[in-house]
């Protein structure tokens, strides 16, 4: 069973992309509400919360782990996950972005994953990446704030960038692809016509070679809170899908 760790929803616009690539694969998901947002910790407590996260998984089953939170990469990519055979975000998004040797990217990101050089790191070079933080809108878009506040929050920093020119930018928060809708129009008002990756692609092409994805399509949240804004999002996203949510006690 594929373990998915998330600080709370992001981790279901992955999800979203894996279940259309691999419908039978049995998916347990973790959204640690209660420590969301993540994109504003210390490496050291995300190393932290990774490492509760995934034992959370464990314990319940996981046999493989995708780590659908670019905050944590860093802590999985040291060790976070022990002996679990994972997949995080941005090693199989590196190796799509190879294709675009030279090109000039804008990396939308938490400011942890910018603090974090994990992009930059994970490209070694094979493109050119540039970093924009954008302070809080992981948790807006966690706790539903209306659509004119995050659409201000990303003027706000995509403004700051205005007139540079860009082959694409690069949507390094898995929170962000659940708010497309917002970015597109501010995208291509700024910077034209560039390619919007989403990491969730490559990431869930990557899953269903390397991860057993035959099984029955169970899916299973387990939440460390409660919380109706993501138990909205989920049975937007996966309507007919026979699913569990459930609250741990922590
Ligand atoms: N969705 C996560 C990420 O990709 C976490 C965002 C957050 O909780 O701030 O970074």
């Amino acid at each position: 069973m594929i373990g998915v760790f998330d600080s709370g929803s992001g981790g279901l616009s992955v999800v979203e992309v894996l279940r259309k690539k691999a419908p039978n694969a049995d998916l347990l998901y973790f959204g640690d509400i209660a420590n969301a947002p993540y994109g504003e910790k210390s490496a050291e407590e995300l190393s932290a919360l990774t490492k509760k996260g995934i034992e959370i998984l464990e314990q319940n089953g996981a046999t493989t782990l995708l780590s659908a939170c670019n905050s944590v990469s860093n802590a999985v990519l040291a060790g976070a996950a022990h002996n679990l055979p994972y997949i995080e975000m941005s090693i199989p998004t590196a190796s799509y972005l190879k294709q675009y040797a030279g090109k000039r990217f804008l990396l939308l990101a938490t400011p942890a994953t910018i603090e974090s050089k994990l992009y930059t790191k994970a490209v070694d070079g094979a493109v050119d990446i540039n970093p924009l933080g954008i302070p809080g809108l992981a948790g807006a878009i966690e706790f539903n704030a209306s659509d004119e506040d995050i659409k201000n929050m990303l003027i706000e920093v995509l403004s700051t960038r205005a007139g540079e020119k860009y082959d694409g930018i690069i949507l390094g928060c898995t929170h962000y692809p659940l708010v497309l809708r917002i970015i597109e129009p501010l995208v291509r008002a700024y910077f034209g016509t560039i390619e919007i990756l989403n990491p969730a692609y490559p990431v869930a092409d990557e899953v269903a070679r390397t991860f057993d994805i035959s099984g029955t399509g169970t899916m299973r949240f387990l939440v460390s809170k409660q919380s109706d804004a993501f138990e909205a999002k989920v049975r937007a996203l996966f309507p007919d899908t026979p699913l569990t949510i459930e609250v741990l006690k922590m």
